[in-house]
């Protein structure tokens, strides 16, 4: 499928079916969007949105997060796990006052050089807060995509996430950035899930390689043994 067909596709999909109001997308700073994004690495959405909430009520700002006691931070984490999350967020903050002048970097390097933000993350902060052109490759996407192509091996492989990062830039449109981001996550999260897929909602069902051959299941690839 050509990229443009691929991205008008999937923006119409989500036009009618994807989140559109969720708290992070409201007032799409690169703060809120940086928060939310760790927030959701390991934890669903309909989990996340309460403490998203309480967490910025409490630390509005990047400087109101890098004042605060890292006690402070976890209790707030209470309940999500993965405690790491937040204190990579917290040390992340200080960075930011220290060595940004307080603002997040939008670029994806500077992102990732920062404790807790991987090069996928870095692109969503990217693609939904500043629009600019950035490329994500989280689990859903990666699932989506090999399933799409039937793209062999386990992603851990560096060869099989060199090829799934070059599909995920092949399909990234140079419009509507945020939208498509979000769009992307929705796909994998609510239709191409890792249990049972629902194929006969999805728009790419015609063109999915792993579907024409009933291998849903076998995609990703899990680590060989
Ligand atoms: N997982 C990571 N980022 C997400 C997002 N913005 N929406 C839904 N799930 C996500």
């Amino acid at each position: 499928l050509p990229a443009a067909a691929f991205q008008r596709r999937l923006l119409e999909w989500f036009d009618d079916h994807g989140r559109h109001d969720l708290p992070w997308q409201q007032a799409r700073t690169p703060y809120r969007v940086w928060v939310s994004e760790i927030m959701l690495q390991q934890t669903q959405v309909t989990t996340v949105i309460p403490y998203f909430e309480r967490f910025m009520a409490r630390f509005p700002d990047v400087a109101a997060l890098a004042e605060a006691e890292q006690d402070e931070v976890l209790h707030l984490w209470t309940g999500l796990g993965y405690y790491a999350r937040g204190r990579n967020l917290h040390k992340a903050a200080r960075a930011i006052v220290a060595e940004h002048g307080g603002e997040l970097p939008v670029e994806v390097e500077a992102l990732a050089a920062l404790p807790g933000i991987g090069r996928s993350t870095a692109g969503a902060i990217v693609a939904q807060s500043s629009g600019e052109r950035a490329v994500i490759l989280d689990g859903n996407v990666k699932r989506s995509l090999s399933r799409l192509h039937a793209v062999a091996g386990w992603p851990g492989r560096l060869a099989v996430e060199r090829r799934l990062w070059a599909l995920a830039e092949h399909y990234t449109p140079h419009e509507r950035l945020p939208d498509y981001t979000q769009a992307m996550m929705d796909l994998g999260a609510t239709l191409c899930r890792r249990g049972t897929p629902e194929c006969r909602r999805c728009p790419f069902a015609d063109v999915c390689v792993a579907h024409a051959r009933g291998e849903e299941r076998r995609f990703p690839e899990s680590k060989p043994k």
